[in-house]
């Protein structure tokens, strides 16, 4: 087959004035690209660059590709972005792999899958969202102390930092006015959950399968640990992963449980990477979930943990190709 390639590049959005530090933080760089490539070529296809943007709109007209294996993340600040590019594709007839426009818009919106998940009894930290509309009438001491404070449509830990997690309602007050104003969007906060963190990876369709259970593990010991944007930037210094992670079996059974359960009711496709948080009595609290998880060679969680099961880069990235085109034929 001749598949082409959609990303997009931190090299070639440019961050707007006034954007945030942390503006480009989800874009790629060719060191994906070119892994990615290289793996999808092992499987016998050619594989032609079509980028993001206005190049991949010039791109895909003109090469003629029979599949697009996406990973563009999208542009603006739009909650929809990553729709983008799939929505073009579905216009022009080009089938690709991963998630829908619908799935890839809903759950780049915390708020909104939160509501969609937690209607299906998967349990989710309380949370409120607060945006300029009614910041005003806030009754700040209402909310849940501690808290977690975040945007609530970004990824990549945009936003999150080490001073998201907030303990009196004048502080949730100040970091929710900060980030109303860097990121605008509304912000959500959540019932901070103190306890082992874990990222879930999901691989196919009928029926999805779990890659592993990971654990993420602060090298010092902290029970206030956040999987920051710090952190995530120094990742090899400051956290061991470990998979699966270290948690009783029927803990693990039910972060099995609610990670299927997630992937089902948002529609999601091919794979996808999902974070929990484990409370003292061993429930999963879901955080996000991630249909276009990163697929860096060297830092994105879904790939260290493919590795720490022994699976290869080529092995993951064959095995998301064969389940969407697998679902392709039928
Ligand atoms: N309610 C919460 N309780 C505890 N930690 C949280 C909570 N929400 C987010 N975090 C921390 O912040 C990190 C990033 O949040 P997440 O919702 O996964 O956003 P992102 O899309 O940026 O990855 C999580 O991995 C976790 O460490
Ligand atoms: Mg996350």
């Amino acid at each position: 087959m001749k598949i082409g390639l959609s990303y997009d590049l931190k090299d070639s959005v440019a961050a707007g004035q006034e954007q945030p530090e942390d503006a480009l933080e989800e874009y790629d760089s060719m060191e994906t690209v070119d892994a990615l490539k290289a793996a999808i070529e092992a499987k016998g296809h050619s594989v032609v660059k079509l980028g993001g943007g206005r190049e991949f709109l010039r791109r895909v007209l003109s090469e003629e590709v029979d599949f697009v294996f996406n990973i563009s993340e999208g542009l603006g600040s739009y909650r929809s972005r990553e729709a983008q590019v799939p929505s073009v594709l579905e216009m022009l007839n080009i089938p690709y792999s991963g998630a829908d426009p619908q799935c890839l818009s809903v759950c780049l919106d915390k708020h909104l899958t939160k509501k969609l998940v937690s209607l299906e009894g998967v349990p989710t930290p309380r949370w409120s969202v607060i945006d300029r509309a009614n910041v005003k009438s806030v009754d700040w001491v209402s909310l849940p102390s501690p808290a977690f404070v975040k945007p609530v449509w970004e990824g990549s830990s945009k936003g999150i930092r080490l001073n998201s997690l907030v303990r009196d309602p004048r502080q949730i007050q100040s970091t929710v006015t900060h980030l109303l104003k860097q990121y605008h969007q509304p912000v959500l906060v959540e019932e901070y959950i103190s306890g082992q963190e874990v990222t879930v990876g999901v691989v196919g369709n009928s029926p999805p399968r779990l890659v592993g259970i990971m654990g993420v593990v602060p090298r010092q010991k902290d029970a206030d640990f956040v999987y920051s944007l710090e952190v995530k930037r120094d990742y090899e210094n400051l956290v061991d992963y470990e998979c699966p992670a270290k948690l009783d079996k029927v803990v693990l059974n039910n972060i099995e449980k609610y990670a299927l359960k997630t992937f089902q009711v948002l529609e999601c496709r091919d794979f996808s990477r999902i974070d929990f948080r484990i409370s003292a009595d061993g429930t999963p609290y879901f955080l996000e979930i991630n249909p276009l998880a990163g697929l860096n060679p060297r830092s994105s969680d879904l790939i260290i943990m493919a590795k720490l099961i022994g699976l290869t880069y080529n092995g993951l990235i064959g095995s998301i190709l064969d389940a969407a085109l697998k679902r392709l034929e039928q």
